[in-house]
């Protein structure tokens, strides 16, 4: 097949676009700037903003599919403020959904992110929600994702909880309770590429979460562990949260704002793990204590 990647070069794109190149699909990645040395060998590049349809439409042209990965990270504030996630995933999408139709691409992948709801309390999860209804009122052959935090190399987790929870004393909203289902980015691959060449998945929304359940503090502790450290979470008294307290006044030089704080407050687990609708078991899948090379025993998780 003929591939477009939207958001090709990114951390979830790098590792797609080697997955769909190894199956012998030609791949081509697009982004703002895509001459990214990080893509492998292969896979081809082309240079679009999803905000501006014209930049774009050319690209989906001759594609038999085409996977929307472009994001912003909800971890920071973004530069231009929150309403950027509207821009970029909201309109992004809708102009990658008339791009895809108006070129005749039959597949399409949709990013989205658990809990994505179009009224949902952070800027991210509604623009996630309301980029969905654009996919699903689409007449594509669509697939959407909804994964948990995604793990791996490249990605941003690790490093985020090392730049949170420094060794030593944390504070982190509600100590830390917040729950999520780490997965890890080559098993997330492995089903989106299924998902591009297997119309079994048309017409489906997907939860995806990893093998097993993490607070934030559990995440913490593993990746202290991973470098022989140890981190002690204490809460963030909610009620300072309440008068707009943010996190960003508790580590100078991070643009945190209440979005972000919100949503560090925000489980980001499922109880409907559809993996095995790409045929696998929890026991199949990577673990975060693993990758990070520390025993699930030894870091305390359940
Ligand atoms: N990583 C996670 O833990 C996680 C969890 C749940 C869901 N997701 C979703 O998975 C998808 C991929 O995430 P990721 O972590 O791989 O993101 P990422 O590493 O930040 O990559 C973002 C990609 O989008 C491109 N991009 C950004 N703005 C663009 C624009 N206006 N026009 C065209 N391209 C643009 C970037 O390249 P340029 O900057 O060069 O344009 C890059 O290729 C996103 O939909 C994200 O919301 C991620």
């Amino acid at each position: 097949m003929d591939i477009l990647v939207a958001g090709g070069t990114g951390f979830i794109g790098r590792h797609l676009c080697a997955e769909l190149h190894d199956r012998d699909h030609d791949v081509t990645a697009l982004a703002r700037d895509p001459d990214n040395e990080t893509l492998p060998g292969g896979v081809e590049r082309s240079v679009g903003n999803v905000t501006a349809y014209d930049s774009i439409a050319g690209a989906f042209v001759g594609r038999d599919a085409a996977v929307n990965l472009v994001a912003l990270s909800p971890l920071f504030e973004p530069g231009g403020g929150n309403e950027m996630h509207d821009r970029v995933h909201r309109q992004g999408t809708a102009n990658c959904v008339e791009a895809a139709e108006t070129a005749g691409v039959d597949r399409f992948v949709q990013m989205s992110a658990l809990g994505a709801d179009a009224e949902g309390s952070t800027h991210y999860i509604r623009a996630k929600g309301r980029a969905e209804e654009h996919v699903r009122e689409s007449a594509l052959d669509w697939t959407i994702f909804r994964p948990s935090v995604v793990f791996g190399d490249g990605g941003q987790f690790i490093s985020f909880t090392r730049t949170l929870t420094p060794p030593g004393v944390a504070p982190l909203p509600g100590g830390g309770r917040t729950r999520f289902q780490p997965v890890h980015v080559e098993d997330l691959v492995v089903m989106l590429a299924d998902a591009v060449e297997d119309d079994a998945h048309v017409g489906e929304t997907y939860d995806i979460g990893g093998p097993s359940t993490l607070t934030l503090a559990d995440v913490a502790r593993l990746v202290r562990e991973a470098r022989g450290e140890t981190v002690r979470v204490v809460p963030v008294p909610m009620a300072l949260a309440g008068v707009g307290m943010t996190i960003g006044g508790l580590l100078p030089g991070v643009p945190f704002g209440p979005d972000q704080y919100r949503s560090l407050q925000l489980d980001n687990t499922t109880d409907d793990n559809d993996i095995d609708a790409f045929g696998f078991e929890t026991a199949d899948l990577t673990t975060l204590p693993t990758y990070l090379g520390v025993s699930d025993r030894q870091a305390g998780v359940v």
